[in-house]
């Protein structure tokens, strides 16, 4: 039985409700389950599900296809109209429960999705938490959207109130990156594999690169943005947890706790920077007005729901150490931004150049060392480039590039990443969800970033125009070492 607050909203429209659908299709689903979608607004069971449908058409990986089992699926769902903050009203989750468990013969599990603006978690929490419902451990379960906290103090104030009420286990922090199957893949790269991982180090690696470009705007949430920024959207977590699974040790099972562990090891390795080194590892950027593949869009100031002398950072672009044997001295390049040139999402390992060089010098014009590019989307798939010998009499040499392609073994069948997280929910797996510690980690990683920007305001916003890859600053970064950033061509 599953609860979702914010029943009405937008996750639940474009995301949950697709994602359930989808699971329903697939027969993940169990034979017996419901799932109530909780809001203010009035809604008869009948429109609720019409509404759902209309998201589940345009937004679903299916496309509308097999809508043919709606009608059977939507029997599992209804409405419940209630105000979150009003704990009187609590008893109809009670209620609900009570019934379907006289109609399963069993009590069922109990799992309550808060999809509701962060500043609602911790009153709807309180009051799960007074139900004697959620002193279940083992049925249990409470899953919480990014962001988790605001910084370090506001995440770990909420984490110890969770923990007042539900057991760890019972917690499930989404960060829906870590459901994507591309994500996923990067530990069968690693570690299913024994050709990469002897190079996965400080002696063949020369830097690494995350981009997570979007080449949309802020699509009408200039309220929530205003109070977040692109280092705490994107950096404190989708970026930081990638950065974990390229750079943490080989773990010993497959088991949650033994994968967490080693994540947060990353995290506790990163090097902590002073607020006066933040100009040499940190650039943050603001869009302007301009235009956007032809058409014209206004700059971040001037965007609904924003202060007109706003310093959200709306492109963020910060260099990371990992202090420990494996990667001591190879930077990790990270950058992520609205209104960029393409939406791309790619991991970049540049090996060092080979140790001698035997060919004559103007065989190899064009020689660049090995990539390793890890496209996590729009694209979806794995390439490795090196030299190989152009056809011909004479010893010249191209790079040239192989590449696995995802989408080609997946077809559409792949599941999106709430898919895979809704059924890891189901079946109690956290290995893919944040555990209270990565979470404060991942704060520590970026506090003194924030603090600093928070307290030296830019000199020079807005600095990038839409399209374009973000501040010169953020090219400055890499060249101070010798390096530029990597674009891919975009996806057909
Ligand atoms: C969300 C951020 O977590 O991730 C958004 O709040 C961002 O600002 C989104 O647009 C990007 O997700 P995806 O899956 O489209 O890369």
């Amino acid at each position: 039985m599953i609860f979702i607050f914010g029943g009405s909203g937008d996750l639940n429209y474009r995301k949950l409700t697709p994602a359930l659908y989808n699971l329903f299709l697939d027969n993940w689903m169990p034979d017996k389950f419901a799932i109530a979608g909780i809001g203010r607004s009035p809604y008869s069971d009948e429109a609720f599900h019409e509404h759902l449908l209309d998201g589940v058409t345009k937004f679903s990986r299916r496309k509308g296809k097999q809508n043919g089992h709606w009608t059977e699926f939507s029997q599992h769902v209804s409405y419940l109209q209630m105000d979150g903050d009003d704990a009187s009203a609590y008893h109809k989750i009670t209620d609900l429960v009570k019934q379907k468990e006289d109609e399963f013969g069993v009590h069922p599990n109990v799992i309550f999705y808060l999809a509701v603006a962060p500043q609602l978690v911790p009153s709807i929490a309180t009051k799960l938490g007074a139900l004697k419902l959620c002193a279940e451990k083992g049925t249990t379960r409470i899953v919480v959207e990014k962001p988790f906290g605001h910084d370090l103090e506001s995440a770990h104030d909420l984490n110890m109130l969770l923990s007042s009420m539900f057991a760890e286990e019972q917690i499930f922090r989404i960060d829906h990156y870590l459901g994507k199957e591309t994500v996923q893949n990067i530990l069968a790269l690693r570690f299913a594999n024994a050709l990469f991982e002897p190079l996965w180090n400080r002696n063949y690696i020369d830097h690494i690169q995350i981009t997570a470009a979007e080449s949309v705007g802020l699509e009408g949430r200039g309220g929530y943005f205003e109070h977040a920024g692109a280092l705490r959207d994107m950096v404190q977590n989708h970026i930081l947890q990638i950065l974990c699974m390229i750079a943490m040790e080989p773990p010993v099972s497959f088991d949650a706790n033994e994968i967490r562990n080693k994540k947060v090891d990353v995290l506790n390795a990163i090097r902590r920077i002073s607020k006066d080194q933040v100009r040499d590892y940190a650039v943050r950027g603001q869009y302007s007005g301009g235009w956007k593949k032809g058409e014209k869009v206004v700059g971040y100031r001037e965007e609904e729901g924003v202060d007109p002398q706003s310093n959200i950072d709306t492109f963020a672009a910060v260099k990371f150490y990992i202090d420990n044997w494996r990667w001591q001295g190879v930077p990790i390049y990270v950058r992520t931004g609205k209104y960029l040139n393409q939406k791309a999402t790619h991991i970049t390992l540049q090996f060092k150049p080979a140790p001698h060089y035997a060919f004559p010098s103007e065989s190899a014009e064009s020689w660049r060392s090995n990539l390793l590019t890890i496209s996590i989307q729009p694209s979806m798939d794995i390439s490795i480039s090196f030299q190989a010998k152009r056809p011909g009499q004479t010893m010249e040499l191209d790079p040239v590039k192989m590449t696995f392609d995802y989408d080609e073994v997946a077809g559409d069948h792949a599941p999106e990443a709430y898919e895979t997280l809704l059924l890891d929910v189901m079946e109690g797996n956290a290995t893919l969800f944040m555990r209270n510690d990565q979470v404060d980690a991942a704060w520590k990683v970026i506090t003194p970033i924030l603090e600093t920007w928070e307290s030296r305001p830019p000199q020079n916003f807005p600095n990038y125009a839409p399209d374009s890859w973000g501040p010169d600053a953020a090219d400055a970064l890499l060249a101070r070492d010798g390096h530029t950033w990597i674009n891919l061509p975009p996806a057909l």
